[in-house]
């Protein structure tokens, strides 16, 4: 095991679509390897998700872990680490909302997302077992926001207005400035 190198905006490898995995390659050394490289550097780096393209390897393979509870975004709920494959999302309706997305390959800034708020995932686990979620709320974004890395989008990309960009330690000066 071992902690890789999280790429940053500007890398190549961040705009490519990934390539999906083929079913035999789950259990390769190559897979099992950068999965657990992948979970170490998740780990390390404090964060809630991590997609494959962020550590320059450019296949449709992610992981999330959120230990819920207090957090940046309120009280969330807390997801086990769970692997996902090749994953594909449905949007269940129209409804939306907003969270100050970060990115640990975008470090030190934020930004005001909006996104549809009841998705339906299904992808593979590490194993080659489908699995199938309904997720609401911030965990629906968390997942929209990781997948996008397998398509080479970032969430600068989804950006509601371009001003809401800002420094991670502008976040709470910028938001007392609109409550005045
Ligand atoms: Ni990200």
């Amino acid at each position: 095991m071992a902690i890789r190198e999280i790429i940053r905006m500007g890398h190549p490898t961040l705009r490519k679509v990934a390539r999906p995995l083929a079913l035999a390659e789950l259990s390769s050394g190559y897979v099992r390897r950068l999965l657990d490289d992948m979970v170490d550097t998740l780990h390390q780096a404090g964060g809630i998700g991590l997609a494959a393209p962020q550590v320059n390897e450019s296949v449709r393979l992610a992981i999330v872990e959120i230990p819920g509870g207090a957090s940046r975004y309120g009280e969330i709920p807390a997801m086990p680490l769970t692997v996902f494959v090749n994953p594909e999302i449905e949007m269940l309706d129209g409804e939306t909302a907003g969270y100050w997305e970060g990115c640990l390959s975008v470090p030190g800034l934020r930004g005001y997302v909006e996104r549809p708020q009841r998705v339906k995932v299904r992808a593979l686990d590490s194993r080659g077992s489908h699995i199938e979620l309904e997720l609401n709320g911030f965990l629906a974004t968390v997942f929209q926001h990781e997948f996008d890395h397998l398509d080479g989008r970032l969430y600068t990309d989804r950006l509601k207005d371009s001003s809401l960009l800002v420094f991670e330690d502008m976040l709470g000066t910028h938001q007392a400035m609109l409550e005045d």
